[in-house]
């Protein structure tokens, strides 16, 4: 035998003498996907104690990204820490691409995204992806996620009620607070774009008005976390705001246009207009 052969049959032996169940369960997880899209669909409420034990103990190998998101959106799945963790159907933790440039956020999960355990799937996703698509972008390349992860409903005892959506309240907000900023430092985006009143005041500022916040680039501050580089965030108006009144349309359009510029896109006249 080589002395290599030695060598490796040496620390093959080692490792077996010292190796517990979790060094196995680490070596089987299946390797980060190229395409790197974060997907948790809340379908598991909740985690079994071998999982929870294990995912305590991978401590030991840092995390890549992906499993850190993983683990977060698995983490908001099971938690209970406010009354809307009582009456969703299913908690929705956010997804997309995970070294997206852009992120947007709204405010929380309405009542199609009740049922899928997805951000932005009812009407208003569906403008959001139309607004996505116009500014270059697929849906895939981008990080969708709200500033609460479960439904804030008027009447919480009836869950299959249509219009029973309410904006999440501050106390609320506050406790699914670190959640989304420990989203924003792990995806790491350049550009955050808060939809609607509810992401405007809670990530820029509670005290101006959104008329004077709307349209203009921000220096993203975080109660929780430091990111890794300044985040510049951009506030617009809410989807669902777009649909009761088109109008504002040509506006949002307008403040998407300065996160554009500063990303370097060059507008031909023709298109300085685009709605819908
Ligand atoms: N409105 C939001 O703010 N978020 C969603 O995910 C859906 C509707």
């Amino acid at each position: 035998m080589s002395r290599e052969l030695e060598n490796l049959a040496k620390d093959l032996r080692k490792f077996l003498a010292n190796a517990d169940e979790e060094d196995f369960i680490l070596k089987a997880a299946p390797k980060p996907k190229r395409a790197a899209f974060v997907s948790v669909k809340a379908t598991k409420e909740e985690v079994s104690t071998t999982q929870k034990t294990a995912s305590t103990k991978t401590k030991k190998t840092p995390l890549t990204k992906e499993q850190e998101l993983a683990e977060l959106a698995q983490k908001i799945c099971n938690c209970k820490n406010c009354p809307l963790g009582l009456t969703r159907i299913k908690a929705v933790p956010g997804e997309g691409n995970i070294n997206a440039r852009i992120m947007f956020i709204g405010e929380g999960p309405g009542f199609d995204e009740d049922r899928q355990g997805r951000p932005f799937v009812g009407r208003a996703g569906q403008l959001l992806d139309k607004i996505i698509a116009a500014m270059g972008f697929k849906r895939e390349e981008v990080f969708i996620a709200n500033m609460v992860k479960c439904h804030p409903m008027i009447d919480p005892t009836n869950p299959d009620k249509h219009g029973n959506d309410r904006p999440p309240q501050m106390d609320e907000i506050a406790r699914c607070r670190k959640f989304v900023e420990k989203q924003i430092v792990l995806v790491n985006p350049d550009y955050i774009v808060a939809l609607g009143g509810v992401a405007t005041k809670s990530l820029i500022n509670e005290h101006t008005p959104l008329s004077a916040l709307r349209g203009k680039l921000f220096d993203l501050k975080l109660d929780h976390y430091t990111p890794e580089k300044n985040i510049k965030i951009l506030a617009t108006y809410h989807p669902a705001a777009l649909l009761r009144n088109p109008g504002w349309k040509k506006e949002a359009w307008q403040n998407l246009k300065v996160l554009l510029a500063d990303m370097g896109a060059k507008f031909p006249s023709s298109q300085s207009k685009k709605e819908d």
